[in-house]
């Protein structure tokens, strides 16, 4: 067809799909393909069953694929017909080898650049959507260099900000988005194709561009201010339990400091997601690698305080049951990582679930959005649990298909995902299936502890003061 641009993103990721669709959507005369070496992932992009869930998403991908968005596994012509690249492929922390527990394995994205290389025989701007280590822009360029066909590419980095739950809404109308180039001619005229995209439908104000190393570090430095505000907040909450203060009282006095701001100022078991442990992990290595112990140091703290946060959470579980959990039957609410989303990386409930299996509990869990099949790759993935680190694993962690199934009996109810449906249960109906005294402890205060209370039940919440008997 006759295309404005054609725009290929490799990697059919959270980022790659939702991104592209609404690039999609807004651009009718861009040409659009996502592209990705795993098979299944690209049929389901093709099917009805999406598969990543996102609110909004499925509409976005339903009006626009096939006309101007396509998912392909066919990458090699793709990208050759491309003038736009984008790289958003996995970047997860290195496991083994050097930077073990800190770096972030930026191995796909030179894949992709080595591929790139490999098939170009036409000039493309390659633009970094990964979150990546600050000069990665730097080994993109060098390993594209290697085309011996004479070809120009220009590299840009493009961090995305989105956050997952509220991905379309934050691409439709996002607060700023960030362009680095070369502050070179050819640089420049390169920032400014990729401004054109997005000013389709973001104000040019709201388009910020800068040079590579700028761009690049951005991106960690954001998720590290957002993920320092929830350490930041959970800490008071330890000490709100200690002194009959109310956290949702001091992030309410706070908060309405303008320099402050109220968001993000929610207590919680802790924060998890694919990217901010991630994206803080990498930016201390970058400290380290550099000398800079103390700047590692200080933001390492923040990783801390949520680790800390999330082995309080379940410590407190246990104790307040009496010292012991040993074949209590406990529900668990929630297994996402945050409400609105299926994504279950680095979750804090697979943290708390894995403390209180080693305690032999029985969890019966409910998740609107998680299937067991994820919940049992998560708890190998993210902790190691196995049938060998706690025999019986398959027995001991039960799958609900509702909320009051999984209550029934149970001695506790843990909340571990600010799931908004969550609120709305029938908590009397689930107090009288109990075995009793019947806990409830909410790792998100998202339920009216007073009305708890007036069930019967014995409740926490954090940050919140404490029962005199506690
Ligand atoms: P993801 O794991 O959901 O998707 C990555 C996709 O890339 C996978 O489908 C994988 O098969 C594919 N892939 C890997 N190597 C490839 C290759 N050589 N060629 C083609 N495809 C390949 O990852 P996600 O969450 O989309 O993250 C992507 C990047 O975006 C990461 O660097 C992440 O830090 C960053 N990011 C993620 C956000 C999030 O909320 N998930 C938000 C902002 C940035």
């Amino acid at each position: 067809g006759d295309w404005e641009l054609r725009i290929v993103c490799m990697g059919a990721g959270y980022v790659g799909g939702p991104t592209m669709a609404v690039i999609a959507k807004k651009c009718p005369r861009i040409r659009v393909a996502v592209v990705d070496i795993s098979t299944s992932q690209i049929d389901a992009w093709n099917s009805k069953d999406l598969p990543i869930y996102e609110p909004g998403l499925q509409e976005v991908v339903e009006e626009t694929r096939g006309k101007n968005l396509f998912f392909s596994v066919d990458i090699d012509a793709e990208v050759a017909a491309a003038d736009l690249i984008f790289v958003s492929v996995n970047t997860p922390t290195k496991l083994t080898g050097i930077g073990a527990g800190r770096a972030a394995n930026v191995k796909n994205c030179e894949l992709c650049a080595r591929k790139i290389a490999e098939v170009s025989t036409s000039s493309k701007i390659v633009v970094e959507k990964s979150t990546v280590p600050v000069r990665t822009a730097d080994a993109v360029r060098r390993v594209l260099a290697t085309n011996d066909k004479g070809i120009k590419f220009q590299v840009l980095s493009n961090p995305e900000f989105l956050a997952e739950g509220t991905a379309i809404d934050d691409l439709m109308d996002p607060g700023r988005v960030l362009i680095g180039g070369e502050q070179t001619p050819d640089g420049l005229a390169a920032i400014e194709k990729l401004v054109k995209v997005y000013a389709h439908w973001v104000p040019r104000e709201r388009i910020l561009t800068t040079n590579l190393w700028s761009s690049e570090l951005s991106k960690l430095v954001a998720n590290a201010f957002l993920a320092q505000r929830v350490s930041s907040i959970n800490s008071i909450s330890a000490l709100c339990e200690a002194t009959d203060a109310d956290v949702s009282e001091v992030a309410r006095a706070i908060g309405s400091d303008h320099r402050i701001g109220s968001k993000f100022l929610q207590a919680s078991v802790g924060f998890g997601g694919s990217c901010f442990q991630k994206d803080i992990l990498n930016l201390v290595y970058l400290c380290e690698s550099f000398g800079l112990e103390e700047v590692a140091e200080y933001w390492n703290q923040v990783i801390k305080m949520n680790d800390y946060q999330k082995s309080r959470f379940s410590s407190l579980i246990v104790s307040r049951m009496f010292n012991t959990v040993t074949g209590k039957r406990i529900a668990i609410f929630g297994f996402a990582f945050k409400k609105d989303t299926g994504d279950t990386r680095e979750t804090a409930s697979v943290f708390v679930c894995r403390n209180l299996l080693e305690e032999r509990a029985r969890l019966h869990v409910f998740d609107p959005k998680v299937t067991r099949e994820q919940m049992m790759l998560e708890f190998e993935y993210s902790t190691g649990t196995t049938e060998k680190t706690v025999p019986g694993l398959n027995e001991l962690v039960i799958t609900a298909e509702c909320p009051y199934e999984a209550a029934k009996g149970a001695h506790a109810i843990a909340i571990l995902t600010e799931w908004d449906e969550f609120k709305n249960y029938d908590y009397q109906r689930i107090y009288d299936s109990m075995a009793k005294p019947a806990f409830i402890f909410d790792g998100r205060n998202i339920l009216d502890q007073a009305k708890l209370g007036q069930i019967g039940f014995e409740h926490y919440a954090i940050g919140k003061p404490r029962r005199k008997e506690w």
